[in-house]
């Protein structure tokens, strides 16, 4: 397995361009089902998710290209296979999606259950809730969940018992197509849902409430191609964002929004960072020795998003004082904070809250990536450390973070990769 091998202690200065945002595209992909029409995305990334997604779709019938390195057209003239196997699936949870569209456009679907997650049960409960009030028949048999609605799925009322982004985006992919209006309430409001919806609207659908907790659907018969651009990535941006400052570094970061992660920044600044709005993103300036302890807790958008808790972590081991971090959306989130421990940092977790005490240094050492979140964590604790880190299993990063490498290289970092061959050669 690739290893990254970090020498750290270097600021980054310079610029780093943001991809497009994973969890947004991942979810476009799925609403080609909707259409014969092609669909072109602009601004997308290319990463190991996004491969997984358009082996799944081809599969089902797309035919899925790449005519530009950042330019993804995926067009299914029809529908060869309403089967989701549970062999692609279980590589990535999201692909679960594409159940609701599946259903929406053939009136029958066979998907498998995603299977457990490094970082708590996530179950799919509110995503069979969704489609069951749009009048859809569900079984489970085997790890497989059935789905019939032969005379096709009706509006209906959905009101959310707990903020989910994949359920909020599988109701969205599942009532563009039904009959009547359908109405989703204490809907999931991140911007990756509202990219969606503004995709969905420019193939025609009818959704309004766009960024609010309530959207209603009015159903249309039929939806066509169009193109559209991947919004910015906010978790890669905000991922670069603390790369700058735990090495006391200046990077502008572009053709990102601050708009996306207002909560976020707002902690950065409490801890000492500068941001500056530029031209197409942000600049981002710190004094890693100034750095001070700020508490968060993680909450729905437009809260602390779950997804830069660790990187926060990381951050937050060598600011000046004690800090608490608490996770709200997933149980067994702080995979991160053990390895981040063999580095020298002082964390103790109790339940749902990870006490931090910064510390002078870390210092570098082997770790393991655990998750993607937690294994970008550690690559940031690692560029900040004295001597070498090595982040085995690396496979996580890939799913998430295009050319993680050359974006950290391209500012001064010595971050290099060892493919599986040469790390068996060492
Ligand atoms: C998405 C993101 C992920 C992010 C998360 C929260 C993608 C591909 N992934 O994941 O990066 O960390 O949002 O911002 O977009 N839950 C249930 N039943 C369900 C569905 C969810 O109990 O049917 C629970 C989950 O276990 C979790 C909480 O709801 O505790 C929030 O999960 P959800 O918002 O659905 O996350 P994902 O869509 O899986």
């Amino acid at each position: 397995m690739d290893k990254i091998v970090i020498e750290g202690r270097r600021p980054l200065v310079g610029k780093i361009p943001i991809s497009g945002a994973k969890n947004s595209a991942i979810k476009l992909m799925a609403a080609s089902l909707l259409t014969d029409g092609e669909l072109r995305l602009d601004n997308m990334p290319n990463l190991a998710d996004t491969r997984f997604m358009a082996d799944l779709l081809r599969r089902l019938g797309a035919i899925v290209e790449r005519p530009e390195p950042h330019t993804m057209t995926l067009q299914v003239p029809e529908v060869v296979s309403a089967l989701a196997p549970y062999d692609l699936v279980r590589k990535m949870r999201a692909t679960f999606n594409v159940l609701g569209p599946l259903l929406a456009r053939e009136g029958h679907a066979k998907v498998s259950l995603p299977g457990g997650c490094a970082i708590g049960a996530r179950p799919v409960d509110l995503h069979l809730q969704v489609l069951k009030a749009l009048g859809a028949h569900i079984d489970l048999h085997e790890g497989y969940v059935y789905a019939q609605a032969p005379r096709g799925l009706s509006g209906g009322r959905i009101a959310f018992p707990m903020v989910s982004v994949g359920a909020t985006e599988h109701a969205l992919l599942a009532a563009v197509l039904a009959k009547g209006e359908t109405v989703i309430e204490n809907a999931a409001r991140e911007p990756e849902i509202t990219d969606l919806a503004e995709c969905l609207n420019a193939m025609g659908a009818k959704i309004s409430g766009l960024g609010t907790s309530t959207l209603t659907l009015q159903g249309v018969d039929r939806l066509l191609g169009t193109t559209h651009s991947v919004v910015p990535d906010r978790i890669e941006t905000g991922t670069y964002a603390i790369a700058a400052a735990i090495t006391g570094g200046d990077v502008e970061l572009v053709n990102t929004r601050t708009d996306l992660l207002t909560a976020f920044l707002d902690k950065l600044r409490a801890a000492g960072v500068t941001i500056t709005q530029t031209q197409g993103g942000f600049r981002v300036q710190a004094d890693a020795t100034q750095l001070r302890a700020v508490d968060v807790e993680t909450a729905p958008y437009p809260g602390f998003p779950t997804d830069l808790q660790a990187q926060f972590m990381a951050l937050m081991t060598v600011a000046n004082g004690e800090s608490h971090i608490s996770e709200t959306i997933f149980e067994n989130r702080f995979l991160h904070a053990p390895e981040l421990m063999r580095l020298g940092a002082d964390i103790h977790v109790q339940g749902p809250v990870a006490t931090v005490r910064g510390v002078r240094t870390l210092e570098g050492a082997p770790v393991m990536a655990t998750d993607l979140r937690a294994s970008v964590s550690l690559v940031l604790a690692g560029l900040v450390a004295e001597g070498k880190t090595t982040v085995n299993r690396v496979y996580h990063l890939d799913r998430g973070f295009e050319n993680l490498e050359e974006k950290l290289t391209g500012c001064g970092a010595q971050i290099e990769r060892m493919k599986e061959s040469q790390t068996q050669e060492a």
